[in-house]
């Protein structure tokens, strides 16, 4: 979609600067409750902003959720835009481009990826260290900014200690899905040096890094990538292990979000 520059950026500025929210989170696959743990004081649905794109899944309400956790004023984005829907890549970067209106300093991303690291089990959550892009779509944007900082890095394993979870840590590959990947092409993926596989997170990390923001990603790791286990790869087991994690995961990033907001 073709965008009249600035329109959904003024509109948001309107809605939402005087709440002055201080982080950006982004809500992965079955990830949304935690607003739940927020204390909300205003929700705009994405069908209510001009020349912002509309989600497309059935059932995935798009929708900014502005609110506090403890003290901490945060914009949620409940429902993101994937590739494979059909978006383009300015469109996927339309969140962002929200929280950079806004003068957002920190963002945290989550999604639910495919497990390739051995050393890790479904149902852990990984922050994203790195990402290799096996879309080619990245190619506008700054090389470097994939890559997690060592500040960003501190932050975050701080935040596990203070929350008591294991965060572990991996390199993401993008693909453009719509499908799961072939055992072949994941036994390639892995002598990359790939540990996570998922169909989003990589441009959003880029485009906020470039423009100026600290990123923290994460994967919630929710089902051993294609080929890896006997067992076959069904969408079921994704949305089964994201439900059995969303708690730690809402945890954590409640936690994170008290201390960024110190
Ligand atoms: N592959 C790609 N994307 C995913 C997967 C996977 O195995 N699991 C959750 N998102």
């Amino acid at each position: 979609m073709k965008r009249n520059k600035d329109l959904f950026e003024d509109f948001l500025k309107n809605a939402f600067a005087d709440l002055g929210p201080r982080i950006g989170i982004v809500l992965g696959s079955g990830l949304n409750n935690l607003v739940d743990s927020m204390r909300i004081r205003k929700k705009l649905s994405y069908a209510d902003i001009p020349d912002f794109p509309r989600s497309t899944v059935a059932g995935h309400e798009g929708a900014f959720v502005c609110g506090d956790i403890g003290n901490v004023p945060v914009l949620a984005a409940k429902g993101r835009f994937h590739y494979y829907e059909g978006y383009s890549l300015d469109d996927i970067l339309t969140i962002m481009r929200s929280f950079r209106a806004l003068n957002i300093p920190d963002v945290i991303i989550t999604n639910a990826a495919g497990l390739m690291d051995p050393l890790h089990q479904p149902g852990d959550i990984l922050l994203i260290r790195d990402c290799i892009d096996m879309t080619h779509l990245t190619r506008a944007l700054k090389a470097g900014t994939a890559k997690t900082t060592d500040k960003e890095r501190q932050i975050a394993m701080f935040a596990a200690k203070e929350a008591g979870i294991r965060l572990g840590e991996g390199v993401y590959i993008w693909t453009t899905g719509p499908s799961y990947e072939t055992p072949a092409e994941i036994r390639y993926f892995r002598a990359l040096g790939g540990d996570l596989v998922g169909m989003s997170t990589m441009p959003e990390i880029m485009w906020a890094r470039e423009n100026g923001m600290r990123v923290y990603p994460f994967s919630c790791a929710t089902n051993w990538a294609s080929g890896i286990s006997e067992q076959p790869l069904t969408h079921e087991e994704v949305s089964e292990t994201a439900q059995r994690v969303k708690h730690d995961l809402t945890r954590y990033v409640l936690t994170l979000c008290q201390v960024i907001g110190d």
